[in-house]
């Protein structure tokens, strides 16, 4: 078991057999240093691929995608799901379907922020149906950019979220894979071993 998977299995709250709550360290209490050692993780995972910008999408994607930001010395962008007051012109916008929360809200960067040609890593807490990831993809298209890749903190294997883009042709690592969970337990598909 990696460290993220001990912490799941040590934390972690099945709420039922698909939604899993992990609000000690990553989607509303933030551990920084354990944040630190998936942000690196991500990062060594990418590391040869010549990074130039990160992207996220508000807001629990956004812990973890700052300290791999800082682990490549690359920026981080984070898509907005509201309208900002400030953020009026410029901007690339794509529609997101939530499985969850059932609701379809629109998201969007600024334009100047994601230029042509760069190599975007996209960054988020989890990975469910997948939607969120496309959404964060439609906008590095929009901005004529290149998708270098995803990295997910929590994988829930059992959606179809990895599929759908690997069926895309990208890049997907996941640091803990959920197999199945119940109440009894969580099980995780193998990963690789990873360093605390
Ligand atoms: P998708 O983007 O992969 O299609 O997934 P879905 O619509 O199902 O997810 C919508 C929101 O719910 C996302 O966060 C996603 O991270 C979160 N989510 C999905 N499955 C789980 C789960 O099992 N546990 C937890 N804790 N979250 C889950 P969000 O609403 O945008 O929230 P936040 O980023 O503002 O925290």
């Amino acid at each position: 078991m990696n460290f993220l998977e001990q912490k799941i299995c040590d934390e972690g709250l099945v709420l039922s057999s698909s939604v899993l709550k992990v609000d000690s360290f990553l989607n509303h209490q933030i551990d920084p240093e354990f944040m630190k050692l998936i942000g690196i993780e991500i990062a060594n995972r990418y590391k040869s691929d010549r990074i130039t910008k990160i992207l996220t999408i508000e807001s629990s994607g956004i812990a973890p995608a700052v300290f791999a930001g800082l682990e490549l010395g690359v920026p981080v962008v984070f898509a907005r799901k509201k309208k900002s007051l400030t953020l009026t012109e410029g901007l690339l916008t794509s529609k997101v379907y939530s499985f969850t929360k059932q609701e379809q809200n629109e998201i969007s960067i600024a334009e100047k922020f994601m230029h042509p040609g760069e190599k975007v890593l996209i960054i988020d807490d989890f990975l469910a149906h997948g939607e969120a990831a496309l959404g964060l993809a439609d906008l590095v298209i929009k901005a004529n950019a290149h998708i270098s890749g995803f990295g997910i903190v929590i994988e829930k294997s059992f959606q179809e979220g990895r599929k759908k883009l690997e069926e895309k042709g990208y890049r997907v690592e996941s640091l803990a894979r959920v197999k199945e969970m119940n109440t009894n337990g969580i099980t995780f598909i193998q990963s690789e071993v990873m360093s605390s």
